[in-house]
């Protein structure tokens, strides 16, 4: 059975192509950033940490890879950096090998949920991967959860990737695609 990021991985690589803008949201140490540049056409990949672009920048250079930008500054400020987008993915929570008091907040994380929502091409998929275990994140957990659950029907499917008897908060999946473009005008 597939890891749920596993499972967030192998939900974008369905979707992505050499043609393809993608954002990776949450860049840490560059893990997701890596498997979307092998795909994807150009990732605009964000942190707020310093670290984060380092290790990011390290991981890329060692692959080779040049079609990444990375931007230091939060997730919520993608609608400066990208128009449309075919997929993007979170990891919420914190770093682990850095400060573990930089976590991800309900507030920022859903302003830039809602800009990649909006800039989504219709096929376009958006993972994520929701750590609740540190302080606070039951709180992000279950904002993501409420805003997912209120999007429209008939604009996206929502799905959702959990085991049901592991213990010690295991980290769970969420997975939105674009079915179809409506007009909130
Ligand atoms: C769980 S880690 C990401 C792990 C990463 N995907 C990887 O492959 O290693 C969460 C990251 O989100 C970053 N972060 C926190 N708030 C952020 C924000 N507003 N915008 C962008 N990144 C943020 C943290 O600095 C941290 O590096």
């Amino acid at each position: 059975m597939l890891r749920p990021l596993e499972m967030a991985h192998q939900f974008l690589a369905e979707v992505v192509t050499k043609e393809d803008i993608v954002v990776d949201a949450t860049m840490g140490n560059g893990y997701d950033t890596l498997f979307l540049a092998e795909r994807a056409k150009k990732v605009v990949a964000f942190d707020i940490q310093e670290q984060a672009l380092q290790k990011t920048a390290e991981r890329l250079a060692t692959a080779g890879l040049t079609n990444v930008e990375l931007v230091l500054a939060g997730h919520e400020q993608v609608d400066a950096y990208v128009d449309t987008i075919k997929a993007g993915i979170f990891n919420l929570g914190y770093l682990p090998s850095a400060d573990k008091s930089v976590i991800t907040q309900p507030s920022t994380t859903l302003l830039a949920l809602e800009k990649l929502c909006q800039r989504l091409v219709v096929g376009g998929r958006i993972a994520v991967m929701i750590y609740y275990g540190h302080e606070g994140g039951d709180v992000e957990r279950d904002a993501v959860l409420d805003f997912v659950a209120k999007l429209p029907q008939q604009e996206f499917t929502a799905a959702i990737y959990r085991t049901l008897n592991q213990v010690n908060h295991p980290p769970f999946l969420v997975m939105l695609e674009k079915v179809k473009e409506y007009n909130h005008g």
